[in-house]
C-alpha cells in the first residue's frame, strides 16, 4: 500500500511550478498545494491579479483555485514541513563558469533546494525532480538527503557508475536524519510555453521514474494518484530514474533536430526554388515522420532547447562519446547558421547596407502566445542589425519594455539602457514600429501580424520605399501583402 498524497509543496514559482501545480490543485480538490519561491517580488505577483507569467487560461486556473487549496509563499520552510510530496522545479540554466561552462546545467539550485529539504524535514518526503536535469541527478539529490540506513542498504541497486560513488566517509553527511526516509523520483516536464495549461489538461504521457525498489515503487505509484486525478492511466508511465531523466534530455534534443533538419532544408529551398512549406507538407504526410513540428523559421529559441542539447553534448563528452557529442552540437550550431543566414538576407536585400535604415522588429518573445523572451532569436537579430549601425524599432503584443532593455544589454554591464536607447526603440503597436520604416523583420508568429488582422496598406502607405517585408515565420500570405507594393521576402523560399 502506497502512501496518499494530502500535501504538496512546489519549490520554484516559475514557468513549470507555477502552472503545473496550479492545475495539479484544480484538478485534485482534496490536495494542499503549496507553491513556494525565495524570489518575494514573483510571489506577490502570483497572489495578484496581474499574474507573473502570461499564458493562456492560466489566469481562470490560478484564480479558481487560490486561497482554496492552493496557496504561493516565500515561507520555504513551512512549505516543505507539511508536504508530503515536494517538486524541486527550479532552474537549471547552462553554467557560465567552472567545469562545463557553457554546456553543464548549473546543478546549484536543485542542490540549494535539496539541502534545504534535507535540513527542515521533520517527516518522510517524496521529493520529485521538476527540473529538467543531467542523467543521474537523483543519485546527487539522494546523497544529500540520505540517511546512513538508507544508503547502506540501497547503495548496491542504484549505483552503477562507480565514478560518482559518495566517499566512505561522506556517510556521515551533515544532512542525514536517521528516522526520515526520502525518496526521490524523476517528473520531467513536457509542457511547452504558450500552450501550457492545455498541454497539462491533455498531456500526450506523464514519465515517472523511481528506483526499481519497493519503496520506489511505492513513492511513484503515490505521485501517480495525483495526476490520476485527470490524466488516463495508460498514459501514466513510469521506468527507471536515469530512463526518465534521459528522456527528457531526448525528448528535446529530438524536437529541436527537427527544426535544424527543416531549417537545413530551407537554405537549400533559398537556393533552388523549392519551397519549404511545401516540402515540410510532403514529407509530414509520412505517417512514419508526422506533420508537426516541421515549421521552418529564424531559428528555434526559448530556455530550455539550447540548455538541454549542450547538456547533453556536456553529457556525452563527460561520457567519453566525443562523435555523439559533436552530433548533438551540430543541432545549436545549424540553429545559430539560420539566424545569421536571415540577417544576410536582410542586409543583402536592403542594398548591403543598413547604416542609418529602420528597421521594425515584429515579435520579440521566442514564439507566439507568451511573454518569455529567454534565448529568443529577435535577441540575436536586433544584435546584428545594431552592429550594421540600424535604427531598430521593436513591437511585441505581451514583452514588458523593461525586458528588451535587459535582453539587449551586454553581460555584465550595468546600465546601458541609455546607449541602447540612441538606436533601439519599442511601439506601442505594429503600425508606430513600422511608420518611416525601410523593412518589416517578422521574428515572432504572432497571429496579430498577419494580413487578415493587421491593416497591412496602411502600413505600407507609411514606409519608406521599396519598402520590403522579411518573413522569417512563413505567416504572411506573400502573394496578397506584394499585391500592395511590399517587396516580401520569406524564409524557405526562393529570392
Ligand atoms: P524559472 O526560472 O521560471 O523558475 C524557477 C524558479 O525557481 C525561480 O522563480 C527561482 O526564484 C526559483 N528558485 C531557484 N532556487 C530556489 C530555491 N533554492 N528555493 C526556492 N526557489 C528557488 O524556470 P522554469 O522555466 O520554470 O524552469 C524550471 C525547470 O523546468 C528548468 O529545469 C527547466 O529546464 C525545466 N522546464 C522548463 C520548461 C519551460 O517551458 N520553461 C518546460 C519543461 C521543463
Ligand atoms: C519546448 C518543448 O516543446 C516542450 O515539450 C518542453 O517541455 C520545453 O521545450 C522545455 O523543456 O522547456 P517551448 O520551448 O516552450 O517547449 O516551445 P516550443 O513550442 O517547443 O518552441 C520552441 C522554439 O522552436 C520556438 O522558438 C518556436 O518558435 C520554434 N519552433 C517550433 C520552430 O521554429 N518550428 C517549429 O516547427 C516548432
Amino acid at each position: 500500500p502506497h502512501v496518499t498524497i494530502k500535501s504538496i509543496c512546489c519549490i520554484g514559482a516559475g514557468y513549470v511550478g507555477g502552472p503545473t501545480c496550479a492545475v495539479i490543485a484544480h484538478k485534485n480538490p482534496h490536495i494542499k498545494v503549496t507553491i513556494v519561491d525565495l524570489n518575494a517580488a514573483r510571489i506577490a505577483a502570483w497572489n495578484s491579479d496581474e499574474l507573473p507569467i502570461y499564458e493562456p487560461g492560466l489566469d481562470e486556473v490560478v484564480k479558481s483555485t487560490r486561497g482554496k487549496n492552493l496557496f504561493f509563499s516565500t515561507d520555504v520552510d513551512a512549505g516543505i514541513l507539511e508536504a508530503d510530496l515536494i517538486f524541486v522545479s527550479v532552474n537549471t540554466p547552462t553554467k557560465i563558469k567552472g567545469i562545463g561552462a557553457g554546456f553543464a546545467a548549473d546543478l546549484g539550485y536543485v542542490e540549494s533546494a535539496t539541502r534545504k529539504i534535507a535540513e527542515v524535514a521533520k517527516s518522510d518526503k517524496i521529493v520529485v525532480e521538476k527540473s529538467t536535469v543531467p542523467c543521474r541527478t537523483a543519485q546527487s539529490m539522494r546523497y544529500i538527503v540520505s540517511t546512513p540506513n538508507l544508503f547502506l542498504t540501497h547503495l548496491g541497486s542504484f549505483s552503477t557508475n562507480t565514478d560518482a560513488l559518495p566517499t566512505r566517509g561522506s556517510q556521515l553527511e551533515a544532512n542525514a536524519k536517521p528516522d526520515i526516509h526520502f525518496d526521490i523520483l524523476s517528473n520531467p516536464e513536457f509542457l511547452a510555453e504558450g500552450t501550457a495549461i492545455s498541454d497539462l489538461f491533455y498531456p500526450d504521457r506523464v514519465l515517472i521514474g523511481s528506483l526499481d525498489t519497493e519503496r520506489g515503487r511505492s513513492a511513484a505509484a503515490s505521485l501517480a494518484d495525483v495526476y490520476a486525478g485527470w490524466v488516463a492511466r495508460d498514459q501514466i508511465i513510469t521506468m527507471n530514474l536515469w530512463s526518465s531523466e534521459l528522456s527528457k534530455l531526448a525528448a528535446n534534443a529530438l524536437l529541436a533536430q527537427r527544426i535544424s533538419s527543416i531549417n537545413a532544408l530551407s537554405a537549400i529551398c533559398e537556393a533552388t526554388g523549392a519551397d519549404i512549406d511545401e516540402v515540410s507538407y510532403a514529407c509530414g504526410l509520412d505517417t512514419r515522420i508526422g506533420p508537426k513540428f516541421l515549421k521552418a523559421s529564424v531559428g528555434f529559441g526559448g530556455s530550455c532547447f539550447q540548455k538541454d542539447i549542450l547538456n547533453l553534448v556536456y553529457l556525452s563528452e563527460s561520457l567519453h562519446l566525443p562523435e555523439v557529442a559533436t552530433y548533438w552540437k551540430q543541432v545549436v550550431e545549424m540553429n545559430e547558421y539560420q539566424k545569421r543566414r536571415f540577417t544576410n538576407r536582410v542586409i543583402s536585400c536592403l542594398f548591403n547596407t543598413l547604416t542609418g535604415k529602420k528597421i521594425a522588429v515584429f515579435g520579440f518573445a521566442f514564439k507566439k502566445d507568451t511573454g518569455d523572451t529567454r534565448e529568443s532569436p529577435a535577441i540575436t537579430l536586433v544584435n546584428y542589425f545594431r552592429e550594421e549601425k540600424a535604427y531598430i524599432s521593436i513591437y511585441d503584443p505581451k514583452v514588458e519594455e523593461s525586458q528588451v532593455w535587459m535582453d539587449l544589454a551586454e553581460p555584465g554591464v550595468v546600465d546601458e539602457t541609455e546607449v541602447i536607447k540612441k538606436q533601439v526603440s519599442i511601439a506601442a503597436d505594429p503600425y508606430e514600429a513600422a511608420a518611416g520604416a525601410d523593412a518589416i523583420v517578422i521574428c515572432t508568429e504572432w497571429n496579430d501580424f498577419r494580413e487578415t488582422v493587421l491593416d497591412y496598406e496602411r502600413i505600407y502607405a507609411s514606409m519608406k520605399k521599396p519598402a520590403f517585408i522579411f518573413d522569417g515565420r512563413l505567416i504572411l500570405d506573400a502573394k496578397k501583402v506584394s499585391e500592395i507594393g511590399f517587396k516580401v521576402e520569406t524564409i524557405g523560399r526562393p529570392r
